[in-house]
């Protein structure tokens, strides 16, 4: 008989995943603590903007008309326990308040109120990013409180999607890397990846700890990669080079590579930033901080390409205070196709400056609402052209295809002064030049 899912927490990850076990053929069950969230999801509304998730729910979701009906959402524990043969774990770890260290309360609390329902073989697999020797104690916890007891397993599974791809990063993933501590456990894995590794993504079969250090390690690698060309854009400016034709040449070297080579304000949203905190922290309770120094300078880096950013703009309005300069800022979200603001540093460096006394305007094409519910006290426009009327200065903070394809000559009109700040390095210099503006970018020589 084909195995029954779950997936527990219908956040980003979980939602997605539900979803894409639907479409891969299971019968899924979705569970949440947050009943409006759980309401959303049964009407087949997504609580985010993310390309494509919300059709590929709608397929799904029993009762939607026209659906396969193979995707349920409940908030009952025993009913979650009764119906699934594989349990995924998809809650989220946030930063703890104050500290770098990450918080497992959701994950704790997910499998303690599972554990009790477990009366049969079951594997439970965690997705969700934790410190690396979780997997260990939660194996523990789970055998000693599920009826089923050793029968009721664990497994680790990292997920490495991006937001703006997390369907099909979801669906036709470049690897499945699976922790596990029994024959069993692989074989249920294999079942359920079937699809994708039949297509070719490779199937890395690992122990706990490595699984889980596999995660962490590749966001600390993709943050060093973006640090470091910041770090080659500061030098480009302090010696008049130019930071775009350095990455293009180094990355034509195999194992250098092109991507995550844009060098701009930063990364920022829910992942790379705590991530690579909590890594620093749990290698400090393992006495291994020494290895992870180099972190606390790839965040450094990171967090100074956002006051790079203002001091730019205040040399651009004449070295003085914002005081009474109109500032556009093009860009809310941390990245985009996405309607996340999470630890956005283009919401970051628009709130830097209207702190110190600049009017800001800003437009995002999706993530409005978010950026006025963070930062009510910043002005919000309703195009890119309005957030530009009467502007002495534009900034381009988030790399939005609307931004690249906007007309510079129109924008010209709408500004009290041509001039614009590329802080991502994404639009075409040369046509904002064409039409008059002066045109500034991080790590790039000249207006
Ligand atoms: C990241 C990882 O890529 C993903 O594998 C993991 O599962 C979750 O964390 P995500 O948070 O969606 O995904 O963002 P990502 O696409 O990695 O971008 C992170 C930030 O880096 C964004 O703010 C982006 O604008 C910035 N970035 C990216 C750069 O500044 N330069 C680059 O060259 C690439």
């Amino acid at each position: 008989m084909a195995l029954k899912i779950t997936v527990i927490g219908t956040g980003y990850l979980g939602a997605t995943h539900a979803a894409a076990m639907a479409e891969l053929g299971f019968e899924v069950m979705g569970l949440d603590v947050v009943p409006e969230k759980i309401d959303k999801l049964r009407r087949g509304e997504v609580p985010m903007y993310e390309p494509g998730l919300e059709e590929l729910l709608r397929r799904h979701v029993a009762g939607i008309e026209g659906s396969t009906g193979r995707l349920r959402f409940t908030m009952d524990w025993a009913e979650l326990g009764d119906f699934g043969d594989v349990h995924f774990v998809c809650v989220n770890t946030p930063q703890r308040h104050g500290e770098y260290a990450c918080d497992m309360s959701y994950v704790d609390s997910a499998i303690a109120s599972l554990a009790p329902h477990l009366k049969g073989p079951a594997l439970v697999v965690g997705k969700s990013t934790v410190p690396v020797g979780s997997a260990d104690r939660l194996a523990a916890y789970l055998a000693e409180h599920a009826p089923a007891g050793a029968d009721a397993e664990l497994a680790w599974n990292p997920e490495f999607l991006r937001e703006g791809f997390a369907v099909q990063d979801t669906l036709h993933p470049d690897r499945i890397v699976v922790g596990v501590r029994s024959e069993r456990s692989e074989k249920l894995l294999r079942e359920v990846y079937a699809t994708p590794v039949e297509e070719g993504s490779p199937f890395v079969v690992t122990d706990f700890p490595t699984a889980e250090l596999v995660k962490t390690s590749a966001n600390s690698f993709l943050a060093t990669k973006i640090s470091f060309i910041n770090a080659m854009a500061e030098l480009c400016e302090a010696t008049g080079g130019d930071v775009a034709k350095l990455a293009e040449a180094i990355g034509y070297d195999d194992r250098i590579g092109r991507k995550f080579l844009r060098a701009g304000i930063g990364f920022g949203g829910g992942c790379l930033p705590k991530d690579i905190r909590a890594f620093m922290a749990r290698a400090g309770e393992l006495g291994a901080d020494q290895a992870l120094t180099f972190l606390r300078e790839i965040d450094s880096i990171n967090m100074r390409q956002r006051g790079r950013m203002v001091e730019l703009t205040r040399q651009e309005l004449g070295g003085g205070p914002f005081l009474g300069k109109r500032v556009a800022v093009l860009g809310a979200t941390f990245k985009p196709d996405s309607d996340d603001v999470r630890d956005s540093p283009a919401l970051n460096v628009a709130g830097q400056i209207h702190l110190q006394g600049g009017q800001v305007t800003v437009y995002d094409p999706k993530g409005m609402d978010n950026a006025r519910s963070l930062f009510p006290t910043l002005g919000y426009a309703d195009s890119a052209l309005e957030a530009v009327r009467g502007a002495h200065v534009v900034l381009h903070l988030t790399e939005w295809r609307e931004f690249r394809e906007l007309d510079p000559a129109e924008l010209g009109e709408a500004a009290a002064e041509r001039v614009v700040l590329d802080g991502r390095n994404a639009l075409d210099a040369e046509a904002w030049r064409r039409a008059g503006w002066r045109f500034r970018a991080m790590g790039r020589p000249g207006a």
